[in-house]
């Protein structure tokens, strides 16, 4: 990306207000930035599904709109339903055209602002702190080992736990990378996470994020499926958090009455992750 990009315009209101939205993330179909709703203090994530230029206008509008249309609708549900995820504040599926501009900027989506780190960083600071502590100490009494484990293997269970409690609610994610779940902390106290010198704090809720490729379903086969794309992702990024997954599922196990069953597909799903890298 050059340097002196700048991003497209923002629709109405989100052109006006000051301070002016931050641009936080940049992804292939969407751009994440962070304003406020209603109050100054309230902060809540943007979420804009730009035009593609490419596409037939009359198809492109009609494709943004349905993608955030059904990603409301997911979150929407899914508030309803109890599970963690940001509740939907505000969208704009047709907005104007700005001036001086041929084509509508897209459709948008305004949600709760979810505070904390993602389950990635906080992974990766985990890993980065025990690989110094064990070289370090090993196991003198300023280091516990075994007891940081039991730290992130709670963190582990309790991410289980969200996903199952979401797939009770008959909702696939679809994308469920360590990216897309965040550690909301009980206290949030810029202290609570020492600056990458220390061990990250894992106190907290598992709030789930990007509900852009998820689907309606109940099948097993879908569950299996979202859980081995979960564990591809913890097992491909954090070489430490590997064997962690099977807290995963121990948290996804007791978390529904289905679980079972859909852990029962997760094994085939893995077969058949098997057999296709050995041919391909
Ligand atoms: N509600 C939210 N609160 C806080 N941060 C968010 C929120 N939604 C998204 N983000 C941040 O923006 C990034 C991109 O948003 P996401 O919905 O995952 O879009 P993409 O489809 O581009 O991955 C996330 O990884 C997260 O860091
Ligand atoms: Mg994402």
């Amino acid at each position: 990306m050059a340097t002196n990009y700048t991003p497209p315009p923002l629709p109405p209101p989100f052109s006006h207000t000051t301070p002016p939205p931050v641009l936080l993330a940049q992804g292939a179909e969407a751009r994440l930035y962070k304003t406020t709703f209603l109050t100054p203090d309230t902060p809540a994530a943007l979420k804009i599904r730009p035009t593609k230029a490419y596409r037939h206008e009359i198809l492109d509008r009609r494709l943004t709109r349905q993608r955030v249309l059904h990603e409301a609708r997911c979150l929407t549900k899914l508030v309803r339903e109890g599970v963690s995820v940001p509740a939907v504040l505000a969208l704009d599926w047709d907005p104007p055209v700005p001036e001086g501009q041929q084509r509508s900027v897209g459709a948008w989506l305004l949600m709760e602002w979810i505070e904390g780190l993602s389950v990635k960083a906080i992974l990766e600071k985990w890993e980065t702190w025990m690989k110094k502590s064990i070289r370090e100490h090993n196991n003198d009494n300023k280091f516990n080992r075994t007891e940081e484990e039991d730290r992130v293997k709670d963190l582990m269970r309790r991410i289980g736990r969200a996903v199952g409690i979401m797939h009770k609610a008959g909702v696939i994610h679809g994308d469920l990378t360590t990216s897309n779940l965040i550690l909301r902390p009980f206290h949030p106290a810029p202290s609570d996470i020492p600056d990458g010198t220390g061990s990250p704090s894992m106190e907290g809720d598992i709030v789930l994020i990007d509900f852009g490729l998820a689907i309606n379903s109940v099948q097993d086969e879908d569950r299996g499926v979202d859980l081995y794309v979960l564990e591809r992702a913890i097992g491909s990024t954090h070489p430490m958090a590997e064997t962690l997954f099977s807290h995963v599922l121990d948290g996804y196990s007791d978390s529904f009455k289905g679980a079972r069953a859909a852990l029962k597909r997760l094994e085939d799903v893995r077969m058949r992750g098997r057999k296709r890298s050995m041919v391909g």
